[in-house]
C-alpha cells in the first residue's frame, strides 16, 4: 500500500487519488529496481547517513539520518510557485505558464521529460558496483547519496508523467524501470548513460561533467512555459548541485595527493610506482567526460531545439540574463567544419539553440578546471589540466564521423586510431585503476593512498564518522 506518509511530498499526495494509485503500481517496481540495478551488496545490512529532503525549504532539507537504502524515503518535491509567472522566452512570451500540458506539445514535453528521466536510473546503474572498490566511507556514503538523489530525480520525472500524461506516461513511467545502462537490446537513451563508470576517477568525472551537462538541462527546463516542469526542475538543481561538489572535489583531492606524490617521487610524473594516479591519467578521464557530456548537448543546428524554444518547452539557461527573448532573427556565428577547414557561418539563433546551452555548459566546465589547476599552482607544479577542444571525439553533431585532437587540429582516421590512446583512457589505465582499487576502505577516517582526505566531514560531522556502518 502506498502511504503518503511514507513519501515526503508537497504536492498534496494524500488527496490525490489518481496519483497514489499510479504510485501503488509503480513503487513496488522501483524498489525491485534499485535492489536489482542499485548499489550492490549494500542493499540489506549497512544503515548509510543520508540527507533526506522532507520539505523544499532550508530545515526541510537539512535532515540527516541513518537508513537502510532501500528504505530511504524517496519523495516528491516542487519549488514554490512563482506567482503570476509568466512565459519568458519563444513565440508565447509573456503569456501566463502553463498549469495543464497543451495537447499541440504532449508528444515533445513527453519526449523532454522522457529523456531527463532515462539519465536519472541510467547512472545509478552505471555506478553500481563502486561500493565494492571505495577509497573511503565519507566516499562511499556520498556515492550513495548521489545515488538516492538520482533515484528521486527518476521520481520527480515519474510523477510529471503520472500526472499529466495519462495512459501514456504511465507506460513510459514503466519503461523507464525497464531499459538498462549499457544493455544492448535495451539500452538507455543517451550514450553517455550507457559508457561503464568502472572506477572512482571515472566516477569523479562524470560527477562533474555528466552531471553538469544534467545542470545544464535542469536549467533550460526550469525556464519552460510548463510550471510543473518548471518548478521540479528548479528543485532538482538543489540536489545536482551537491553532485558537482562530489566530483569536483573528488577530482581535487585526487590532485592533491598526486602532487604530493609527485614531490615524494622526487619531482618525477611517474606517481604509479608509488600507487598514485599521474596526470596523464587524469586528463585523458577528464577528456573522455567532456567529450561524451558535450555530445548530450545534441547536434549544433537542430530544428527540434528551435521548435522547443519557440514552443517555450526549453529556454536558455539564466533566460532571464539575456535581453532579448523572442529570438526571431537574431544569427549565432557558429564554426563549421567543411573540406577539411573550419570556417564560421551565421545561422538563426533558435536553431543554435543546443550550441548556446553548450557554449554555457563549456564556460561552466573551464571555471571548475580553473580551480583545479590551483592546486598544481599551488604545490609548485607547472603542468596544468585542461578542457580539450570541442571538436574532439564527438559522436553527435557536426563533428561526429571526423577526427581531431585535444586542440582541434584534425586527423585521419588511420591517426586517431593511432594516436588515441594518448588522450583517452587505455585499456592498461583501467587496468591500473582497478588494480590500486581493488581493495576498498571501509576503516574510518582512513583513505585510499591515492587521494586526499576531504577538508571537512559530512553535516559537521569529523572526517572519521562512520557514515557507513554495518546493521547494529
Ligand atoms: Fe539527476
Ligand atoms: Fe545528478
Amino acid at each position: 500500500m502506498i502511504s503518503a506518509e511514507k513519501i515526503p511530498n508537497n504536492v498534496h499526495l494524500s488527496g490525490n487519488k489518481r496519483l497514489q494509485r499510479a504510485l501503488e503500481h509503480w513503487q513496488p517496481r522501483y524498489i525491485q529496481w534499485w535492489r536489482d540495478m542499485g548499489p550492490q551488496g549494500f542493499q540489506d545490512y549497512h544503515q548509510v547517513y543520508v540527507r533526506t529532503a522532507i520539505s523544499v525549504d532550508p530545515e526541510g532539507w537539512a535532515h540527516f539520518e541513518y537508513v537502510k537504502l532501500p528504505e530511504y524515503r524517496w519523495g516528491i518535491f516542487l519549488a514554490d510557485p512563482t506567482p503570476d509567472r509568466r512565459i519568458g522566452f519563444g513565440d508565447f512570451y509573456g503569456q501566463p505558464v502553463w498549469q495543464e500540458v497543451p495537447g499541440e506539445f504532449r508528444n515533445q514535453l513527453r519526449r523532454l521529460i522522457v529523456t531527463q528521466g532515462d539519465t536519472e536510473p541510467a547512472s545509478v546503474e552505471q555506478q553500481r558496483w563502486l561500493g565494492q572498490r571505495c577509497p573511503s566511507l565519507y566516499d562511499l556514503r556520498n556515492l550513495f547519496q548521489v545515488n538516492v538523489e538520482e533515484g528521486r530525480h527518476l521520481w520527480a520525472m515519474v510523477y510529471l508523467l503520472h500526472s499529466y500524461f495519462g495512459r501514456d506516461g504511465r507506460d513510459e513511467a514503466e519503461e523507464l524501470l525497464e531499459r538498462q545502462s549499457g544493455n544492448r537490446d535495451k539500452p538507455r537513451i543517451l550514450e553517455a548513460f550507457n559508457e561503464p563508470i568502472d572506477n572512482w576517477l571515472d566516477f569523479f568525472m562524470f560527477t562533474m561533467f555528466t552531471d553538469r551537462d544534467g545542470k545544464s538541462q535542469l536549467m533550460s527546463l526550469s525556464e519552460s512555459s510548463l510550471d510543473p516542469l518548471s518548478r521540479t526542475t528548479r528543485f532538482m538543481l538543489t540536489e545536482e548541485a551537491h553532485h558537482m561538489f562530489v566530483g569536483e572535489t573528488g577530482v581535487a583531492r585526487i590532485l592533491e595527493r598526486t602532487c604530493e606524490l609527485m614531490k615524494q617521487a622526487g619531482y618525477s610524473g611517474d606517481v604509479r610506482r608509488l600507487g598514485g594516479i599521474d596526470l596523464p591519467t587524469i586528463q585523458k578521464h577528464l577528456n573522455q567526460w567532456f567529450s561524451l557530456s558535450l555530445d548530450l548537448h545534441g547536434g549544433e543546428v537542430s530544428s527540434n531545439a528551435a521548435s522547443y524554444f519557440a514552443n517555450g518547452l526549453k529556454g536558455r539557461a539564466k533566460e532571464d540574463s539575456f535581453d532579448e527573448h523572442l529570438v526571431k532573427d537574431a544569427c549565432y556565428h557558429m564554426e563549421f567544419f567543411e573540406d577539411g577547414k573550419t570556417t564560421t557561418r551565421d545561422v538563426l539563433m533558435r536553431n543554435a539553440m543546443n550550441e548556446v546551452l553548450r557554449d554555457w555548459y563549456v564556460g561552466d566546465c573551464a571555471a571548475g578546471v580553473v580551480r583545479w589547476n590551483r592546486i598544481l599552482e599551488q604545490h609548485g607544479f607547472s603542468d596544468r589540466l585542461r578542457l580539450p577542444d570541442r571538436k574532439f571525439h564527438r559522436h553527435i553533431g557536426m563533428y561526429s564521423g571526423f577526427h581531431f585532437d585535444p586542440n582541434g587540429v584534425p586527423l585521419s582516421a588511420d591517426e586517431f586510431a593511432r594516436r588515441k590512446q594518448e588522450w583517452l583512457p587505455s585499456p592498461a589505465d583501467s587496468e591500473y585503476l582497478l588494480s590500486i582499487m581493488a581493495k576498498p576502505v571501509y576503516e574510518p577516517g582512513t583513505f585510499a593512498n591515492y587521494i586526499a582526505p576531504p577538508r571537512r566531514g559530512i553535516n559537521q560531522l569529523p572526517i572519521n564518522f562512520e557514515y557507513v556502518r554495518t546493521e547494529q
